[in-house]
């Protein structure tokens, strides 16, 4: 189907609590969404299914999880305190601040120019200010005195946290390399262009994996590493169709433009997807080199190296940078998954077609109808199935409701107590219930006895 208008799915989120606007007692505050129960479950399970492809299937990564406010000095070898700044611009009428580069890009709408060819204010078209570099870390003090040696940052990215306990992991897990560092965790950045929905937020979470393998031969041809780079490159973006359940049709893999890749890298290359306002990035893959742990080593005075057998020397290690961001992902998931369709009955109706592992919910117990013999039996068969997967019961209104709000937050199964379940007045019943396909709306009657499998066999079929 032809994707959803950012609204539309904007509206069902916060509907359905998957995700609110923050502070809206208060009038808001710019860029920062909260994530409702709904929410909570879907970003809990994309991050399991990223540690899940990222950690526990393979034998050459592990997982960290390091403190967010630490040594301001991770930030100076880092160079971001040097260097993560843009450019801003201040309309000389209105006075509203801009970044120069989300101008150009054409995130707040149609851009006029001058005569000189230089863009006016998208609010009056007002003249612009020269460009003055803003740094997008967030500045904080540690300590009960406000002094200038009392600073500490909100971590911007979380893989300075992976490049300065390198060495500890290396040598508590008794590790050779390659090996990779995964982590998920928040980061906070000073973002001041009006984002699209979560897409660009103060705080996010991010799922980075620093691997590092074993310098190059050759410096200036890094052939076998630039080839190790491709592969993770293309195991990113597959990740996002085959385990997220993306439309691969909508994904792309765009390198940078030398002139666009970040102070550490020599090489980025972005999964993107196409959201209703055109192409953006969800992951970028980053080939970090030594940069960071030859920065780290210098300014901490303590040298990050691994000791190669092969050649007996002390090496720094080269890095390969996976960052994915999981609030952008909950964005994408619930625009590709959503569907509006006609039921049997020719009515509209609107599907959240999650893949089952990323589903909030997955499976509903509804009684076909809010009554006395069918309670104690749906009771029975819902704790049956919440000991196993995040269920529902819900017995309000008509079960064609029911079944309606289940396909509009994308649960896949219904089971479904009736009748046949419990017997007919003075009958006994076949003990039997229902189990409804979200997608397909086929309805199977399986023994409770059953159930449990039948459950499984279409949730977790490993
Ligand atoms: N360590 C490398 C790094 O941080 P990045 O491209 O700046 O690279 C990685 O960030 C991912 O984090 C992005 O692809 C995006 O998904 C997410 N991300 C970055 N800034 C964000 C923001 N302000 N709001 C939401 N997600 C963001």
């Amino acid at each position: 189907m032809a994707a959803p208008d950012l609204e539309t799915v904007v509206s069902l989120a916060k509907r359905r609590g998957f995700i609110y606007p923050s502070a809206e007692i208060y009038g808001g505050f710019a860029n920062t969404y909260d994530y409702g129960p709904l929410g909570v479950e879907l970003k809990r399970n994309i991050r399991n299914a990223w540690w899940k492809s990222m950690v526990q299937d393979r034998d050459d990564v592990v997982g960290l999880d390091a403190a967010l406010i630490s040594n301001p000095n991770v930030w100076v070898a880092s160079g971001h305190v040097a260097n993560f700044g843009d450019p801003l611009v201040d309309c000389k009428k209105c006075n509203s601040r801009f970044r120069l580069d989300h101008l150009e890009e054409g995130d707040y709408g149609p851009v006029s120019r001058d005569a000189s060819g230089k863009p006016l204010c998208p609010n009056d078209g007002g003249e612009l200010t020269e460009p003055r570099q803003f740094n997008l870390m967030f500045k904080t003090q540690v300590g009960p005195v406000e002094e200038s040696s009392s600073i500490a940052y909100l971590p911007p990215e979380t893989a300075q946290g992976i490049f300065i306990n390198f060495e500890n992991v290396l040598t508590s897990m008794r590790r050779k390399l390659p090996l990779g560092i995964a982590q998920a965790r928040t980061s906070f950045r000073n973002e001041i262009t009006p984002g699209r929905w979560v897409f660009r937020t103060l705080e996010f979470d991010q799922m980075e994996m620093e691997y590092f393998t074993l310098p190059p031969k050759d410096r200036e041809n890094p052939t076998e590493y630039l080839a190790m780079y491709d592969q993770w490159v293309e195991a990113r973006r597959d990740w996002y169709s085959e385990v997220v359940g993306v439309d691969p049709g909508r994904l792309r893999l765009r390198p940078h433009d030398a002139e666009e890749l970040s102070h550490y890298s020599i090489g980025t290359t972005d999964v993107e997807y196409l959201f209703p306002w055109g192409w953006g990035e969800l992951e970028g893959v980053a080939c970090r080199t030594d940069f960071d742990l030859t920065e780290h080593g210098k300014l901490s005075g303590h040298p990050l190296t691994y000791f190669d057998e092969e050649s007996g020397q002390h090496v720094v290690p080269w890095v390969i940078e996976p960052a994915a961001g999981l609030n952008r992902t909950c964005a994408v998931i619930l625009l590709d998954a959503y569907h509006e369709e006609l039921d049997e009955k020719g009515e509209k109706r609107v599907v959240l077609k999650f893949n089952p592992a990323i589903a909030p919910i997955k499976v509903a117990v509804l009684p076909l109808s809010k009554n006395a013999r069918l309670q104690p039996a749906a009771q029975r068969v819902y704790e049956i199935v919440r000991k196993r997967w995040m269920s529902q019961y819900d017995e309000t209104q008509s079960i064609g409701r029911r079944y309606r709000r289940q396909d509009e937050i994308g649960t896949p199964l219904c089971v479904t107590v009736d009748f046949q379940t419990v017997g007919e007045e003075g009958q006994p019943g076949d003990e039997s219930v229902t189990i409804r396909d979200r997608d397909t709306q086929v309805q199977v009657r399986v023994p409770i006895a059953n159930l449990v499998e039948a459950l499984r066999d279409r949730l977790d079929p490993v």
